[in-house]
């Protein structure tokens, strides 16, 4: 259904509010080898995305192509597991030489990362952000459901050894889990001299164990920091999810993400692209907007644009505005379907 655009509106990707987005979230598939109990349903639940339903290459590819003439810069390659999709550098290849895109990151659970580190730069990735949430062996395979945090680690050596930059690590607290791991996990970055972020958990996931218990805020992980550390404040900028911290030292980073306890909605400029071609404005939207019928029913690329700014138009305030979200109800969808 149409909305009304005001004549006068900026034509670049502008919503209600005046937010205007600049990055881009492509999850390049929904499958992952890990099960994370904050993320993935219970394995027997899981249902992939038939293969036809996945946008390809060349479809990925247009999609951006209109995106990044309507002024996204920034593209962030997600997934499920965004390795499991084959010949991904070819698709960075082609992102990279998009006209309007300056950067090109990942996020990936590191279980590739040391035999694909070396290729994903040279296709033109600029960083990754691995997903870590314990140091722990045995823990590290309840959380994330399989034995391979040594891999893992391996894997965030070889990004950095080939030089992708910046390397950051992500991880979700939870309590009862992996609370008590917070300033080794801080230590664990100091060391490699990499930035960490926490990341609050989030009513994202398959499961259902979220609950405002579960939940382990910013606030507690900076005071948890504190115990141990002298940190000075590095800011959050404007669109960014992290407020970062630093050491006196200069090494290491602590980055913490509360969309929970202090959401960043008003200034984000971020929208993403589902695998099987959704555009949503924002992770906790309700609504998506599939793209694939004007994609594949020969749709023009001006069909496309004008279908894209409309629909951000209508992008959500933001979780700060749906109280239900802290409640937890209606669960909007899983984290795996999306992709961070
Ligand atoms: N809450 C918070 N973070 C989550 N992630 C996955 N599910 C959740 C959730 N329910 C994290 C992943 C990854 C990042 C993109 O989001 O661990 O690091
Ligand atoms: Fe896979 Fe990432 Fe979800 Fe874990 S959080 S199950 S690694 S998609």
């Amino acid at each position: 259904m149409p909305v009304e655009i005001p004549s006068d509106a900026p034509h670049s990707l502008a919503d209600r509010k005046g937010r205007i987005a600049k990055k881009l979230r492509i999850s390049v598939t929904d499958r992952c080898n890990f099960a994370c109990l904050f993320c993935m349903p219970d394995r027997e639940k899981i249902r992939w995305l038939p293969q036809e339903d996945i946008l390809s290459f060349d479809e990925i590819e247009r999609v951006t192509r209109v995106l990044a003439s309507l002024g996204i810069e920034k593209i962030r390659i997600t997934g499920g597991e965004p390795l499991l999709r084959r010949n991904l550098e070819r698709l960075i290849q082609s992102l990279r030489r998009l006209h309007g895109i300056r950067t090109i990151d990942m996020t990936t659970n590191g279980w590739f990362l040391s035999e694909k580190a070396d290729s994903l730069r040279s296709a033109g990735l600029r960083g990754v952000t691995v997903s870590l949430h314990s140091l722990r062996r045995e823990r590290f395979s309840k959380i994330s459901g399989i034995d391979a945090l040594e891999r893992v680690l391996h894997g965030i050596d070889e990004a950095i050894r080939v030089g992708l930059d910046p390397v950051k690590v992500n991880s979700v607290a939870i309590r009862g889990y992996n609370d008590d791991e917070i300033l080794d996990l801080i230590e664990f970055a100091r060391q490699k001299e990499l930035s960490i972020r926490f990341i609050e958990f989030m009513p994202l996931d398959g499961l259902g164990i979220w609950n405002p218990d579960s939940m382990v805020s910013g606030a507690e992980i900076l005071a948890k920091a504190r115990s141990r550390y002298e940190m000075v404040p590095n800011g959050r900028e404007s669109g960014d999810t992290a407020t970062l911290w630093k050491f006196p030292d200069g090494i290491g980073e602590l980055g913490v993400i509360t969309p929970m306890t202090d959401p960043f909605c008003d200034a984000c400029d971020r929208v993403r692209l589902t695998s099987d071609g959704k555009l949503l404005s924002c992770l906790f939207d309700t609504e998506y907007h599939d793209l694939k019928p004007i994609i594949r029913n020969g749709g023009s690329d001006d069909e496309l644009s004008e279908y894209i700014l409309q629909s951000v138009w209508k992008k959500p305030d933001g979780v700060g505005y749906m109280p239900w979200v802290k409640q937890a109800w209606p669960k909007p969808r899983n984290m795996d379907a999306i992709g961070g």
